[in-house]
């Protein structure tokens, strides 16, 4: 009979669930070994050479439905890619981690997507070494890191960790969320909700989304919130090389988050805004591709007053969407301010477009004449 892996996965393997052991029985060419040996890699099994069996962390069983179920392809569905011990260095070493919470009794801190636990493990044992106590609580939506991490004592709960109610109760939030095209960003959002005025949060996250030059609202937010605490770490020579997580071969970097609170306080202060608009004019200045759209303009005489806005306002939205490491500084919130001030820097004429022209001031008749006006304590005589 020919080869069907599926069949063979399904009916010729023995299947130790107490042991966590998978035996291939049929002798099978070496080709076809491959595919189950590949399949069986895949879910986690590594060949023990002394017992001529796989060994698996996880219950063999539940991953072989799992596989049948869904297909191999979708066998990772939740994306799981454990963090190395190597960005945790990084966590300890680079960020504010090194002395967070070392004044504190202890430190509530929350793992969102936690998989088999390799960042609380990795935590709790910096925690040890350091005298201090993380008292960690985890969420993880695929029920098998669930069991994994709960058979080893860690506080894990199985739940969608995008419909767990926010409480903000967290001081430290360390996480390496699904990545997944942008979802890694709700997940940060939501984490975010989650902690105290003074709390942090440390993830890992794929660089993708700074270079790729799209106008997504979720985008938008985290190049907002990662400036606070991290633009530097959004530089590309400070990236992880792609291969650094196994079995995914992307860059990531590692980002700090402070509370909505704490970065909704410094992205609302005004010093904030004057330098985010400093920094605007002197990228406008520097980028030779704007400076020759605004030179244009200004040559052109046939161009109105509205056309000119219009214009202009185009080129900030292009700016702000093209925002990538080298305009990582950018604000999105003061499009409004930028479009300003390069009117007021390039189109002074136009100005009243964009601003209401104030009331004028009254001329005082009285004042015209050299006579002295009348205070209000000789009004009251
Ligand atoms: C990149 S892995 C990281 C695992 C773990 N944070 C670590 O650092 O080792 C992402 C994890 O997110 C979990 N996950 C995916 N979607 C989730 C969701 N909506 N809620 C909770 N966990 C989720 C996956 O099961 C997987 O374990």
């Amino acid at each position: 009979m020919a080869f069907n892996l599926f069949d063979t996965i399904q009916n010729e393997l023995i299947v130790d669930s107490d042991a966590r052991t998978v035996t291939v029985i049929p002798q099978l060419s070496a080709k076809d070994y491959s595919q189950v040996k590949t399949l069986l890699n895949r879910m986690g099994g590594e060949w023990n050479v002394r017992n001529q069996n796989f060994d698996f962390k996880k219950c063999p069983q539940v991953l072989i439905d799992r596989v049948l179920s869904v297909g191999s392809r979708r066998l990772n569905q939740f994306h799981f890619y454990p963090t190395p011990e190597e960005v945790f260095e990084y966590f300890k070493k680079h960020t504010p981690l090194k002395y967070f919470g070392a004044a504190r009794e202890f430190v509530r801190t929350l793992e969102p997507s936690c998989g088999e636990g390799s960042l609380i493990r990795q935590l709790l044992k910096f925690g040890e070494e350091e005298g201090r106590k993380f008292i960690v609580e985890g969420y993880d939506i695929d029920p098998l890191n669930v069991i994994f991490c709960q058979e080893s004592g860690l506080n894990v709960t199985q739940a969608d960790f995008l419909k767990v109610t926010p409480r903000k109760e967290i001081d430290l939030i360390v996480c390496n969320p699904p990545f997944n095209k942008y979802e890694f960003i709700k997940h940060l959002k939501h984490a975010q909700k989650f902690l105290k005025s003074d709390g942090l949060l440390i993830s890992v996250v794929p660089t993708k989304w700074i270079s790729e030059h799209v106008d997504h609202e979720d985008r938008h937010w985290l190049f907002e919130q990662a400036q606070i605490e991290s633009s530097d770490d959004l530089d590309s020579g400070n990236f992880y090389e792609p291969g650094t997580f196994k079995g995914v071969n992307i860059p990531t970097a590692i980002i700090c988050l402070s509370s909505e609170e704490a970065a909704e306080r410094i992205l609302t202060g005004k010093r904030y805004k004057a330098e985010a608009i400093d920094s605007f004019r002197l990228y406008v200045e520097c980028c030779s591709e704007t400076w020759h759209k605004l030179h244009a303009m200004k040559m052109d005489e046939s161009i109105n007053a509205d056309a000119v806005i219009k214009k202009i306002q185009d080129i900030v939205t292009n700016i702000l969407r093209k925002q990538d490491n080298e305009t990582v500084h950018l604000v999105h919130r003061f499009y409004d301010s930028y479009v300003l001030d390069i009117v007021e820097e390039w189109f002074p004429q136009y100005i009243y477009k964009l601003v209401p022209p104030s009331i004028p001031h009254q001329l005082d008749m009285m004042d015209l004449f050299g006579i002295p006006a009348t205070t209000d304590s000789q009004i009251a005589a």
